[in-house]
């Protein structure tokens, strides 16, 4: 049966990993996957990471299995960050899996959702994260876009999204970013969270909030405003978090599924479901990656050194939004380009077209995702000029 299969196009983000490794160009530039390198080019492991694994070396005294909910002191410190003290936790209103990864959150969620409504559409941002859409059909979920992104202007088509969010019916599920939209880096302002988190209880639609940048964007608590006003208002949402990026815990798949409804006993019974989900796909989590993170949240010192390592990694990024204009602007760039700085997160949409990203990697082996999106991180003072140059040169034409 195997010689029937048609072989899969490699997946648009990670075939670039893999290109650019293979790229032998001493000068090659990766600004493709979602990855925080920091000057050095470096992905280095947290120094709090580093603190909890030695912690836990010493004091892990089992390996037992650790059930289907995965780690609950994690589950609740992931609630916390995102909730803070709001009522929906006061209230026993929240119950958390924790998941593989943020991916295996939303895959999670997307088979919660089929046994929720096994006709519900997902909506999601036009464009979105390319992931979003293809794991949602796998799970058997219809997928459609509402229009989010401007390429003309730069900016949000807001107006269009409240007006095509407004036709999508109670029982469907409409997912937005909690921050740091992947891949624009636009985000909604606290007043369009508003009107949007309305319209979720005006229209009855489920949101799913994807935060998988939490800290990256204005900051910790900032980052989670549009979230907490969101459950102000609705009576039931999801959250999809994930720590790979704010923890730096890529590798150790580690990110959580919480499923808020509208009283505790609900929750409950939503939770003997998240359990179903999760044992008829992975039984239950890899312990590490939350043990890592409950370390760090139960200790004072270790959470302030990782807010401070996570300030490093936001600001460092936010600096060279600046500087990437200053660099085209000395190249003799005359295209306009200050919208990168109105961006959030570990993303900006250059808006160039296909050719010209494809001359980039052809001609400097500056790698970047086909929609333009780059990962700024990529850049450091050692690759910054080289990279204006050949953005000069291409925009040439
Ligand atoms: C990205 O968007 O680059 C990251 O979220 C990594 C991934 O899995 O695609």
């Amino acid at each position: 049966m195997f010689s029937h299969l048609q072989p899969t196009p490699i997946d648009p983000i990670l075939g670039l990993m893999a290109a650019y490794k293979e790229d032998p160009n001493p000068l090659k530039v990766d600004l493709g996957v979602g990855v925080y390198k920091d000057e050095q080019g470096h992905t280095a492991v947290l120094d709090c990471v580093k603190k909890a694994e030695a912690l836990r070396l010493k004091n892990e005294d089992s390996k037992t299995y650790i059930g289907m909910a995965g780690d609950l002191s994690f589950n609740s410190h992931i609630e916390k960050l995102a909730f803070g003290q709001h009522k929906v936790l006061l209230s026993g209103r929240v119950t958390t899996a924790h998941t593989p990864g943020g991916t295996g959150a939303l895959r999670v969620a997307a088979e919660f959702i089929k046994k929720a409504n096994p006709d519900a559409t997902v909506w999601v941002t036009n464009p979105t994260w390319a992931n979003h859409i293809s794991l949602f059909q796998a799970a058997g979920l219809k997928v459609k876009e509402y229009s989010y992104y401007d390429w003309d202007t730069k900016g949000l088509k807001f107006d269009a999204m409240l007006t095509e969010l407004a036709q999508v019916p109670a029982g469907d599920v409409v997912l937005v970013h909690a921050c740091c939209h992947n891949p624009s880096g636009m985000d909604l302002n606290f007043e369009q969270w508003k009107q949007f988190a309305h319209l979720a209880k005006e229209k009855g639609f489920t949101p799913l909030v994807d935060m998988a940048y939490q800290g990256f964007g204005l900051g910790l608590e900032e980052d989670t405003q549009g979230l907490r006003y969101l459950a102000d208002l609705v009576e039931e949402l999801i959250l999809c978090s994930s720590c790979s990026k704010n923890f730096g815990l890529y590798r150790e798949r580690i990110g959580a599924c919480s499923i808020v409804t509208a009283d505790s006993k609900t929750t409950e019974i939503a939770k003997s479901v998240l359990l179903s989900v999760v044992r008829s796909i992975y039984s239950m989590p890899p312990a590490h990656g939350a043990i890592i993170v409950s370390h760090i949240l139960d200790s004072q010192e270790l959470t302030a050194l990782w807010h401070q390592e996570l300030a490093v990694m936001r600001n460092r990024i936010n600096d060279y939004r600046q500087l990437i204009i200053d660099k085209f602007i000395a190249e003799g760039i005359t295209q306009d380009f200050s919208f990168i700085t109105k961006q959030h997160g570990m993303f900006s949409f250059l808006g160039i077209n296909k050719e010209q990203i494809e001359r980039l990697r052809k001609e400097f082996s500056i790698y970047m995702v086909g929609s333009s999106r780059v990962s700024i991180s990529g850049l450091n003072h050692s690759n910054i000029d080289y990279f204006a140059k050949a953005m000069a040169q291409v925009l040439k034409g």
